[in-house]
């Protein structure tokens, strides 16, 4: 068996109460990943690790054809729900495939484009999920990761705060879980050089770019509610601007690649 929480929801990483920052990035991670896949009509889509399914069905309902991959049938119980919800009648919504990421039940050069938005710190193994990712796109397409950067600016500047307040002061902690701490269900504590050096096995790397920052730092989810919203969207636009500038800052890195020829040929050979 496994030992893989596949029961999980994800409250202890979405805040519930979604500040202009928190709501920022989920939107702007979604939207760089969903856009890098280049999908569309006429394009067969693999969302690996789909959980609830909303990027699947987003981009089914923009026309292309998506597969949404997902090991936990409690997730793929709840896509199921928000496609019937969100997918009009008329409209092809995704199809539902049970499998694992290192392991993906689908021929070799299979897809236009797969993607992994979220999840590749939830995987027990992550590298052979991309490997996995590579041999089932087609030599020309495009393989996707979305990833959680835990060395961002955030993190440092917290972890800094944090060792003031407790190491120098003798403070008390200032809440529970660190933002920079690795959440227990997390089997992988992702920054750039790693997340680039897994990719780079499988993939040619084409882009990598970086998605916000800030999020997560003491007091900036409370700045950003009470600025005027324009205010706050202006000022964390310009931060996503730095982001992609400077990825080894960013809250989420997007890396984008091409399968190595390398991926393609070991699969034909075996
Ligand atoms: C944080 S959710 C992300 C879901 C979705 N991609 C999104 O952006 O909302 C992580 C997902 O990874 C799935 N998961 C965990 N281990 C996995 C594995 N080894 N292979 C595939 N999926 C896995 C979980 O069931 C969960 O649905």
């Amino acid at each position: 068996m496994r030992v893989v929480d596949l029961d999980r929801d994800m409250s202890d990483v979405i805040p519930t109460g979604m500040s202009p920052d928190s709501e920022f990035l989920f939107d702007r991670m979604t939207e760089a990943t969903l856009h890098a896949t280049c999908a569309g009509a006429g394009r067969l889509v693999l969302d690996v690790a789909s959980g609830v399914g909303q990027d699947s069905v987003a981009l089914a309902r923009d026309g292309a054809t998506v597969i949404g991959a997902e090991p936990s049938a409690r997730m793929t119980e709840m896509a199921k729900m928000f496609s019937a919800e969100h997918v009009a009648e008329g409209e092809s919504g995704p199809e539902w495939v049970s499998g694992w990421a290192d392991a993906l039940p689908f021929a070799a050069d299979a897809f236009d484009a797969s993607f992994c938005k979220g999840a590749m710190d939830h995987f027990d193994d992550p590298e052979s999920a991309i490997a996995e990712m590579a041999r089932v796109t087609k030599r020309d397409g495009r393989v996707v990761l979305a990833i959680a950067n835990f060395d961002s600016l955030a993190c440092r500047v917290t972890r800094a705060i944090d060792a003031i307040r407790e190491d120098w002061l003798g403070w008390p902690p200032l809440r529970g879980r660190r933002g920079y701490d690795t959440p227990s269900d997390h089997f992988t504590r992702y920054e750039l050089a790693l997340m680039k050096e897994q990719a780079a096995r499988s993939l040619e790397i084409e882009t990598v770019l970086g998605v916000s920052i800030g999020w997560g730092m003491p007091g900036w989810a409370t700045l950003a509610c009470r600025l005027p919203r324009p205010i706050a969207f202006g000022l964390l636009r310009g931060l996503d601007a730095l982001a992609r500038r400077f990825p080894t800052l960013a809250d989420v890195v997007v890396i984008v690649g091409r399968p190595r020829p390398s991926e393609h040929a070991l699969t034909r050979a075996a």
